[in-house]
């Protein structure tokens, strides 16, 4: 047992004393992407500010809430609010409800994100096959990420309780759950794309030259949140799967700002789709 390990039991007997429930999924929601929490059958709201050990938020005032119930016939947890590692929280502090999601008893974890469209209009090398630049809108499944431009949540000693010292990352978003939700939105007439998800810092948008840096080394979208809970849910053994809907194109002719305002808008827009792939998600899970 290591310091760690008693902070996460002694968060997660406080929410057992007030919800007795195993949770079997977790959610955790991206900026303008909260409505499927007002699906919902709410059980228990936890405060996180009450949580022993939670991060606090000294940051941004009003920290968010644990939101237990029901949807697609399972037992959920949906963090209604993030942490996000340009807030001046650790890459650890970023990931920590993850840790206590598992503790309670998730298996599977579902992540949405806004991010930055960085994918251009190509041809796959050696093929005919034309890919499409993003516009904003669009959805993708996240296949994979790209995790050296942040800090990684799991720095300093290992405790082998939680998972091993040298996590495989080979697959750290679960084909299993990518083949099902591209079924699902096939069958609802949703087109998603599907790709690489780089993250980095924040909380500055990246300049032009950023932008197209990161096209070129493998990105497809680029973000500031996801990969710090990605990696501390494969250290932990979670499925994961992530979705992100393009807020803003980064690689662009025409000389446009980008605004959190218009992120906002674009997931708000696109929300109605991204929710429906995850309650049906859930419910084939
Ligand atoms: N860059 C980084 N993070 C983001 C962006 C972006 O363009 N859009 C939404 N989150």
């Amino acid at each position: 047992m290591s310091e760690l390990t008693d902070r996460i039991n002694e968060s997660v007997s406080y929410i057992r004393g007030l919800y007795k429930e195993q949770p079997q999924v977790g959610v955790v929601l991206g900026s303008g992407l909260g409505n499927l929490a007002t699906e919902i059958a709410v059980e228990k709201e936890i405060e996180y500010d009450s949580i022993p050990h939670f991060p606090l938020a000294t940051v941004r005032g009003h920290s968010g809430r644990l939101v237990f119930g029901q949807l697609g016939g399972k037992k959920i947890v949906a963090m209604s609010g993030r942490f996000h590692y340009y807030e001046g929280y650790s890459a650890a502090e970023v990931a920590y409800p993850i840790r206590v999601m598992k503790q309670l008893g998730i298996s599977t974890l579902l992540i949405s994100n806004a991010a930055g469209g960085v994918r251009i209009d190509k041809v796959v090398p050696g093929t005919q096959e034309k890919i499409r630049g993003f516009k904003v809108g669009d959805l993708m499944i996240i296949n994979d990420h790209i995790s050296l431009a942040t800090i990684n949540p799991l720095l300093g000693p290992n405790d082998e309780e939680l998972g091993p010292r040298f996590p495989d990352m080979s697959e750290p978003y679960s084909r299993e759950l990518i083949t099902l939700a591209k079924r699902i939105a096939a069958e609802n007439n949703i087109s998603v794309a599907e790709g690489v998800y780089f993250g980095v810092t924040g909380p500055t948008f990246e300049t032009r030259s950023e932008y197209k840096m990161i096209e070129i080394l493998g990105g497809d979208v680029v973000g500031m949140s996801t990969v710090q809970e990605v990696i501390v849910a494969n250290h932990a053994g979670l499925k994961v799967f992530a979705m992100s809907v393009i807020t803003d194109i980064g690689i662009r002719d025409a000389d446009n700002t980008i605004t959190h305002d218009e992120v906002l808008q674009a997931a708000y827009e696109a929300e109605p789709k991204l929710t429906l792939i995850f309650r049906e998600l859930i419910a084939a899970l």
